[in-house]
């Protein structure tokens, strides 16, 4: 390997990909992709966590695949694949279990809402899943794991596993940092603006689907939540402006502009002009990423291909962190 940095990060292809893991991660990663060594994932062993259709999972799989492609992740340089066909991060993931607390995984924000979420349903891999994924990002000496906000606590904890097995048995892991995108790194629903916009949202208004035609794109924007104010005006930490906030971060983060750019566009005008800009905005970001997708999608022998040979590589990789970690702890290898 060269002696770039390296970068790890994944999606699980658990629901339609939304505006926010667009703009929350994937922009990001495109833009990574220039000065680091990048291996990017699609994360299907953390999807069972909850119930999912086995065909909804095989069929996203490679859609989230065709997504990244079509976002502009160069299939050549960067190493893509599937989770599950590296076997390496289900077997790093037992040997981390036995080096993480019960009580840090039962304190974890993504435990608790889930297991609120599916009551019927809180197995041992909800809570076992911040250790899944600290053994995805640790198993290739991972410096910068690029995430949105919501994923912070789960590098934090990962940085604590890491650093205990390192205590007792010497430099195994490179200790990674989370990476936020300047803007985006928190996009929140277009109905509830003061919670995360999400894929398992039971109403569809509240997210924007990258898979959404473009009219309908536009209609969600216009029918965004804001409030009664009458001002594009950006007010951190101020509840009663979360919708407005949320759009002016939206437009931030499409346009590359700054926020106050763009407020300052709109001092004299209503919120009416302001979202139909916005939803022309996006609608204008999200179009040749869907007319590349489109053409890929169907082209299925490629997209096994880039797994084939993404899982080959991650593997390669991967099994040198996992040798080093089976020595250590006294396994036969
Ligand atoms: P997931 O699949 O929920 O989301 C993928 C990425 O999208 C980001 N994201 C958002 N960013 C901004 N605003 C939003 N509303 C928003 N919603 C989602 C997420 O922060 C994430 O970066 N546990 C991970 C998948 C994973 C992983 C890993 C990531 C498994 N192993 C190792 C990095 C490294 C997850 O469920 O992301």
């Amino acid at each position: 390997m060269d002696d770039k940095k390296i970068i790890f990060s994944g999606t699980q292809p658990s629901g339609v990909l939304t505006l926010g893991n667009y703009l929350g991660a994937i922009k990001n990663w495109v833009e990574l992709q220039k000065d680091y060594r990048c291996i990017y994932a699609m994360m299907d062993l953390h999807t069972i966590t909850v119930r999912n259709t086995p065909a909804d999972i095989r069929r996203r799989t490679l859609e989230v695949l065709a997504l990244y492609i079509a976002s502009g992740i160069d299939p050549d340089e960067n190493i893509m694949f599937i989770q599950s066909q590296n076997p390496n991060h289900a077997e790093l993931a037992w040997v981390l279990n036995c080096y993480t607390y019960m009580g840090e995984l039962q304190r974890m924000t993504q435990f608790k809402d889930k297991s609120a979420r599916h009551a019927e349903n809180i197995n041992a891999g909800l809570l076992t899943y911040p250790v899944l994924m600290a053994a995805d990002i640790l198993l290739y000496q991972t410096d910068f794991v690029p995430v949105g906000k919501d994923q912070m606590q789960h590098i934090e904890i990962c940085r604590d596993i890491a650093g205990r097995f390192n205590s007792l048995y010497g430099d195994v892991f490179k200790i990674p940092e989370g990476l936020l995108s300047k803007t985006g790194a928190k996009i929140m629903s277009l109905q509830d603006p003061v919670k995360k916009m999400s894929k398992s949202d039971p109403n569809p208004k509240s997210y924007i689907s990258m898979m959404d035609d473009m009219n309908v794109i536009a209609k969600k924007i216009k029918g965004a939540v804001t409030d009664s104010e009458g001002k594009v005006e950006y007010r951190e930490g101020d509840d009663t402006k979360a919708g407005i906030n949320n759009l002016l971060s939206i437009m931030s983060a499409v346009t590359g502009r700054s926020i106050e750019a763009i407020a300052a566009d709109y001092q004299n005008q209503g919120y009416g002009v302001f979202k139909a800009d916005v939803a022309e905005a996006v609608v204008e970001c999200i179009r040749p990423i869907r007319e590349k997708y489109d053409k890929l999608i169907n082209d299925k022998a490629y997209l096994s291909g880039i797994c084939k040979n993404g899982a080959e590589n991650a593997r390669r990789i991967s099994e040198r962190t996992l040798n080093k970690v089976y020595k250590k702890v006294g396994f036969v290898i």
